[in-house]
């Protein structure tokens, strides 16, 4: 233990030597609260520990993470940021140009970042010339989960089209059992809406709609598809649905009382918590169609003063992307580690789909940043996008009235 604290406090000094004497603490704002997510963050408050540093947890509860900014945003303006903060995607670039990040480009450097990191993961990472954020893992959004019994006992194998996951619906409907397991919050609508986007759409069209903002694209025939599933998919919750929370979801799935879930694989996180193993207790597969889209968690660090809390943040920076960090962390999360260099032999089959996935679909062009987790768009944008397929899933509203609603919000959030 002493030797790693000599090893830890070593690095500090050389990345920047008035922190020499400093003792490393850090306020940690995250909204990891469920079984399997809080497992997960627990890792990385022990290696801080262990590395002599005190945490000040502030978790903030709601999948997505939509409180969590919310919270951010009322600490930045009262001049009382965290220390480090749970933040992703192009949120990472705006609140660079509010001059609110501090610069870990010490860190980055000294660890070498930029050999072990795939480019378009690092790209999110930086904030013009400077490293700005230190990812955690790369979570894949367009997975279905299933209880494997449930399926057994009725006779239906893993859906590879949306016509044969909608047969399963019928069939599992009849037979008294909730197809899909969802949670009504905006967020979980719209990581439904994205994976069924992928499959109908196409990567190119994905990119063209929700990268691009494309018009064509949002208010193509394809698009309106898109909504008509959405609807065919509404049918197949069960009636307690609003407001659920994704992983109460997810154990509807674990204690059969549903067969499937739409979510990315932090649901695995759960099934794992709980003791499940995957190919005996759940199924993992990708939702039908091609591409894979990406969601990389990582953590931000906001100017604060104070040479502790400074070296509260190197040393956070260089724990996170640490190689033994990244294996460990992510076989609780569900995710696979952001790094190219961590062995996978530890992980499952489902996270060796993953990584397999990610990478055909990083030389074929179908690896897509997630809108619905922030990766792809600023948050006007993604925001005006959720609130259509929010409003179109709770109501009768046509696919047609969603296309042009769709088209009208993200004109106005340009
Ligand atoms: C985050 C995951 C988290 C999930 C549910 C996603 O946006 O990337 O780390 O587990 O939300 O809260």
């Amino acid at each position: 233990m002493k030797r790693i604290k000599l090893v830890a406090v070593a690095a500090v000094i050389l990345v920047n030597p008035s922190l020499a004497l400093a003792e490393p603490e850090a306020e940690v704002l995250h909204w990891w609260t469920s079984g399997g997510e809080a497992k997960s963050v627990a890792v990385l408050q022990q290696e801080f520990a262990d590395n002599g540093g005190t945490w000040t947890d502030m978790p903030v509860a709601g999948g997505g993470g939509d409180a969590a900014m919310t919270a951010l945003r009322a600490r930045v303006l009262s001049g009382n940021a965290p220390t480090a903060v749970q933040l992703k995607g192009p949120a990472i670039q705006e609140w660079y140009e509010e001059g609110a990040l501090a610069d870990i480009s010490a860190v980055a450097e000294a660890e070498g970042w930029a050999d072990v990191l795939p480019a378009s993961i690092a790209d999110h990472m930086r904030c013009e010339d400077s490293w700005c954020a230190a990812p955690v893992n790369v979570h894949r959004v367009d997975w279905i989960w299933a209880n494997a019994d449930v399926l057994k006992a009725n006779d239906i194998s893993m859906p590879g089209t949306w016509q044969e996951f909608n047969a399963a619906a019928e069939k599992l409907q009849a037979a008294g059992i909730i197809p899909l397991a969802h949670g009504g919050q905006a967020w979980q609508d719209a990581t439904v809406f994205e994976a069924v986007a992928l499959g109908i759409l196409g990567a190119d069209e994905f990119r063209k709609a929700f990268v691009e903002l494309d018009e064509a694209a949002l208010t193509s025939d394809a698009m309106v598809a898109v909504f008509d599933q959405m609807r065919t998919l509404r049918g197949h919750v069960d009636r307690n649905f609003s407001g659920r929370d994704w992983n109460l979801a997810t154990a509807m799935v674990m204690n059969g009382e549903a067969a499937f879930q739409i979510m990315g694989d932090w649901a695995k996180g759960e099934f794992l918590a709980a003791g499940k193993a995957p190919g005996v207790d759940f199924l993992c597969a990708s939702t039908p169609g091609d591409g894979f889209l990406y969601n990389v968690d990582s953590f931000a660090m906001f100017n604060v003063d104070g040479e502790d809390r400074q070296a509260g943040q190197a040393l956070l920076a260089r724990l996170i992307v640490g190689k033994n960090f990244q294996k460990v962390f992510n076989l609780n999360k569900g995710s696979i580690p952001a790094r190219t260099d961590v062995p996978l032999d530890e992980f499952d089959s489902c996270a060796h789909l993953s990584a397999d996935d990610m990478s055909a679909s990083s030389q074929n062009g179908s690896l897509l940043p997630s809108y619905a987790h922030g990766m792809a768009l600023r948050g006007a944008q993604a925001g005006a996008i959720t609130d259509v397929v929010t409003a179109h899933f709770n109501s009768d509203m046509s696919s047609a009235d969603a296309v042009n609603m769709l088209a009208a919000a993200v004109a106005n959030s340009m």
